[in-house]
């Protein structure tokens, strides 16, 4: 590959996904992008910029998604959904007593094992929430993994990681050598396409936002302006997750450790006040300071 098709790759795949490429992954470039030029039936790297370059969006959204590292698992890092169970949910369930609604993103939800494990979460309190209207919104920019994830079909390697054998026995059904979740499961989380985290107001608000692993894959100021905006699609009150590898403190002051919960953030109250403050309608601020 020439430096100025490397170039060309990672400027583009910046800008559409956000992902950093640092200037020595070329090898990685080659090994998902050479197999992807042959299939769609070019010789290599050159041609396929050269196709990009005419305007191929089609293409532009195969690269993206070929770049896209998927590893996932059921309960991954099992902390989280600990926390999920013994603090956020119960917390929730009593704080929301009274809209008796719960929305939850799983904002990079790949083939589903993450999503899925929340909603086996949510089953466990299944008699309480009766009459509740609880959303699981899973996102990811892979059209690939949303489509593996809808089906909710696993093979026995994917249900032998992070998977309680309990989990297994009470919400899948074998189909000869895979795994197949049951419909009610399923059912609990609605798939959506979102090519880039940029812009995602249109989904509305979150009570918990799972954004995990995905993050190391941006630059400083992709991910600031990430945590800016998911300020504003969650609750004052909500919960943010991030991956084990990922975290706000030293990046952004938008969001707050929760205390004594690794790896889970509060939106920082400070500055929901301020901006509370700010847009104060103008007739109110001058009330305020009469
Ligand atoms: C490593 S997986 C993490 C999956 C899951 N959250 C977990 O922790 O197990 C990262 C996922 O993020 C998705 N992704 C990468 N860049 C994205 C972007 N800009 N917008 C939305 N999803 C993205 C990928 O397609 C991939 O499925």
């Amino acid at each position: 590959m020439t430096p100025l098709d490397y170039e060309f790759l990672r400027k583009l795949l910046k800008e559409r996904s956000g992902l950093d490429l640092s200037s020595d992954k070329q090898y990685l470039v080659e090994s998902r992008l050479i197999p992807l030029a042959r299939r769609v039936g070019l010789a290599g790297i050159a041609e396929l910029v050269a196709k990009m370059k005419t305007g191929s969006e089609a293409l532009t959204a195969e690269v993206a998604e070929a770049m896209t590292t998927n590893e996932t698992f059921f309960f991954r890092d099992k902390i989280p959904f600990d926390h999920l169970r013994e603090t956020v949910l119960p917390e929730l369930l009593r704080a929301r007593a009274n809209r008796r609604s719960l929305r939850i993103w799983c904002a990079a939800s790949s083939t589903g094992q993450e999503p899925y494990s929340i909603a086996m979460c949510l089953k466990e309190f299944a008699s309480v929430l009766a009459g509740w209207r609880v959303e699981i919104v899973a996102t990811d920019l892979s059209q690939a993994v949303l489509e593996k994830s809808r089906a909710g079909i696993f093979s026995q390697f994917e249900v032998q990681r992070g998977l309680p054998i309990q989990m297994l026995v009470k919400h899948f059904t074998q189909v000869g050598e895979l795994w197949q979740l049951n419909a009610d499961i399923r059912a609990m989380v609605q798939q959506r396409q979102l090519k880039r985290l940029q812009d995602f107001s249109h989904l509305g608000s979150f009570d918990v936002i799972f954004c995990r692993n995905v993050m190391i894959y941006f630059d400083q100021d992709t991910k600031v302006g990430i945590f800016e905006r998911l300020t504003k699609v969650i609750e004052p009150d909500g919960v943010l997750a991030l991956g084990a590898a990922e975290s706000v403190v030293g990046i952004s002051d938008a969001f707050k450790p929760y205390p004594e919960r690794r790896g889970l953030y509060r939106p920082n109250p400070v500055r929901a006040a301020r901006a509370g403050a700010t847009i104060m309608p103008l007739r109110a601020v001058a009330s305020a300071t009469r």
